[in-house]
């Protein structure tokens, strides 16, 4: 079983830095008006893509992940919201140029060839459409070893600081982008997530408990180094 298999499997809804917390006061600040067409790329278990629908957006959103697509699929019929679900690659969007007004997207590109996924984004876009995106950052350049610590358990393609992110996007076709500040991980206590589905007999399973427990340590061992940005590009 791969780390996203994982978390589909536990039903974790929110499975980046600051949870959904973070992702609602982001859509707060962003105010996508009503009818706006998002694409929310990497969506998990669906719950900020119906989050989105709530708001009147009309939402798209894709994942790699035959289990999240599920999970997504069963909370969008709970939620009896409009959320469009597509398995797909981010790094090869099924869909035309210039189709949506914004690409919403949590940590997910840096499990992605970061360079196509960016590209997908900004192809997807229309004129004046805007790529949000939430990822992880470190605080410095990790080793070769603990990159590869890193990719082994969690997939993740490309463990950037915000350098080099801004760096990734400057080779891009965005107009203009910013990042935010960089920011420690710092996950809410409170996170319930009402619509969660556990498969409960995960927990009887020694390599999916041995997993979890790696993830424990892997996130106690880098939390002085690993955080988040929030990068915002936008076409022109
Ligand atoms: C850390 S989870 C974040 C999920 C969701 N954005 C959230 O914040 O809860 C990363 C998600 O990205 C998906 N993913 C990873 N690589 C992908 C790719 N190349 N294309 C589409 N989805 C991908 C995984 O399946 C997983 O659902």
């Amino acid at each position: 079983m791969d780390y996203h298999t994982l978390l589909a499997r536990l039903g974790e809804g929110s499975a980046h830095p600051g949870g959904f917390q973070a992702t609602t006061a982001l859509i707060g600040q962003i105010g996508f008006p009503r009818g706006a067409k998002v694409l929310e790329a990497g969506c998990g278990t669906g719950r900020t893509a119906c989050y989105l629908a709530s708001l009147g957006c009309d939402v798209t959103a894709i994942d790699r992940n035959k289990d999240m697509i599920q999970k997504a699929t069963h909370r969008a019929k709970l939620s009896g919201l409009p959320v469009r679900i597509v398995q797909a690659d981010a790094s090869s969007l099924p869909f035309p140029d210039e189709t949506f007004d914004a690409v919403f997207t949590e940590s997910v590109t840096a499990f992605t060839q970061g360079s196509t996924a960016i590209r997908e984004y900004w192809r997807v876009l229309k004129p004046k459409g805007v790529l949000y995106d939430r990822e992880l950052a470190f605080a410095v350049k990790l080793t070769a070893a603990q990159k590869k610590k890193l990719q082994a358990f969690y997939g993740l393609q490309h463990m950037r600081t915000v350098p080099e992110w801004l760096e990734l996007l400057s080779k891009s076709r965005f107009d203009h982008y910013s990042a935010s500040p960089f920011m420690q991980i710092k996950q809410p206590a409170n996170d319930n997530d009402p619509l969660r589905v556990i498969d409960h007999e995960l927990f009887a399973k020694p390599d999916a408990v041995a997993m979890m427990m790696k993830n424990e340590r892997l996130m106690s061992s880098f939390s002085t180094v690993m955080g988040s940005i929030v990068i915002t590009a936008w076409k022109a």
